[in-house]
């Protein structure tokens, strides 16, 4: 059930599971506080949510963003967390409390790779370094990719957040957040601005577009750009058919306008309440190998990705792949860091059937019992020994930490659970 919102004074409060439809009554809501009733400080009640999710919190962190930094009458947010604990944290751990509420909330420390945090990206290095965040987290959370669904998605990654720099204008820049379901094989992401929204841009290159709905059903065409000196209107084709080819769904918010993909149907909606900028959410389900990257063809042509395995692990001067321990985990002392290291590495090794993946320990000084079984042992028994000879060159180690590998591979294959 959609949530209810509630208005008293400068209280904003929102009841029940906060989906993406609800944002419209959200902002609607919001603005009623601020510009029609003139308060300069709300309180952003979540302490009844039921549920909360990336796409629409990530237009409401926009939206308190865009407030807060507006030169004229700037507004500001309190947060009132969820009383459900394991909400709490989830507002927490994705950086929502920060982004609504910084002065009495810090920016999220979460290190995982399931949920990652709602990140803002300005510029280009943002941009990349946020992008290669998202994938890295992919490669550590998600074992058995295909090299060409990664990088599908971080192809569409790459589209959605460069739309933001490109065309959006948005004061705030942009602001992305990705989860990962291991089990259904799914990744999750959004992308929102702050901006003037996909039609209004469209319009400046067709201004005999029509109605909102009838930019936004043009700007997801193949080839379709509002200026072909800056684009070949390739971003959001794409992304909608990595979406499509992944029997995933994709939905933009825009302007007085929307669209929904999702049960093989593409459904446009007229809205009458305007939404600042846009959104954009994705569910793409990686089940099917290399089904996203088929679905990369424009015109005739395949689409051979540069991507981010190939510009962090291949050498310039061997056929080999290099995997440096030392930039690969966030310690050395548990299975818990070793969990995520183990997945990566057996990415690396399953997407580039056929090369050598050097495991290059230098400068790890030592690594626990624990992390070596997570990362070596496990990674031994599903490969087999001949196998696991046969890819893996483990260099750079030093005595003691050779030892503590190749205890920790006996005792695994030995080993009743091996
Ligand atoms: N975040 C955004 N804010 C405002 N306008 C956008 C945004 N994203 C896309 N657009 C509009 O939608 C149009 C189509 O976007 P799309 O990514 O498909 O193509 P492009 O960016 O023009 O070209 P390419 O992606 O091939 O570089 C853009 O030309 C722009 O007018
Ligand atoms: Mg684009």
């Amino acid at each position: 059930m959609a949530s209810r919102i509630e208005t008293s004074s400068n209280h904003l409060k929102v009841l029940g599971r906060f989906e993406l439809t609800d944002v419209r009554r959200f902002t609607a809501a919001l603005h009623i506080l601020t510009a029609r009733q003139g308060h300069e400080a709300v309180v952003l009640d979540f302490s009844d949510v039921g549920g909360a999710y990336l796409g629409p919190m990530a237009a409401v962190c926009v939206e308190i963003l865009m407030l807060r930094s507006r030169p004229v009458r700037p507004v500001n947010a309190r947060l009132v967390l969820p009383t459900q604990p394991r909400l709490a944290t989830l507002f927490r751990n994705s950086n929502w409390a920060h982004l609504i509420d910084p002065d009495n909330h810090r920016s999220s420390t979460y290190k995982g790779y399931v949920n990652l945090p709602l990140i803002r990206f300005q510029n280009p290095q943002e941009q990349k370094k946020v992008v290669d965040q998202l994938v890295d987290a992919i490669l550590c959370s998600m074992p058995v990719m295909d090299r060409l669904d990664v990088a599908a998605i971080e192809w569409a990654l790459n589209e959605v957040t460069d739309n933001v720099l490109v065309h959006a204008r948005s004061p705030i820049g942009g602001l992305v957040q990705m989860s990962t379901f291991k089990t259904t094989r799914r990744v999750e992401f959004v992308v929102a601005d702050g901006g003037a929204g996909i039609p209004s841009t469209m319009r400046e290159g067709h201004p005999e577009i029509g109605e909102d709905i009838r930019a936004l059903e043009q700007a997801v065409r193949e080839g379709v750009t509002r200026d072909p000196k800056v684009g070949q209107g390739n971003g959001l084709y794409g992304t909608l058919e990595v979406a499509r080819a992944s029997e995933g769904t994709m939905h933009i918010y825009s302007c007085k306008a929307r669209l929904d993909y999702e049960n093989h149907e593409l459904r446009l909606t007229r809205e009458d309440v305007p939404f600042r900028g846009t959104v954009l959410t994705a569910s793409l389900d990686s089940s099917n190998a290399a089904a996203l990257g088929e679905a990369l063809k424009f015109g005739d042509r395949k689409w051979i990705p540069l991507d981010y395995v190939e510009t962090r692990f291949e050498s310039d001067t061997s056929d080999a792949l290099i995997f440096r321990l030392g930039q690969e985990a966030e310690s050395f002392g548990s299975r818990v860091a070793g969990e995520p290291v183990r997945t990566k590495l057996a990415n690396i090794i399953q997407m580039n059937l056929g090369r050598r993946v050097i495991v290059d320990l230098e400068g790890v000084p030592l690594i626990s019992s624990s992390f070596a079984d997570e990362v070596f042992g496990k990674l031994f028994v599903a490969l087999g020994p001949l196998r696991f000879g046969q890819v893996l060159d483990i260099r750079g180690v030093s005595a003691t930490v050779r030892s503590l590998i190749d205890k920790a591979i006996v005792q695994r294959s030995g080993s009743k659970d091996a």
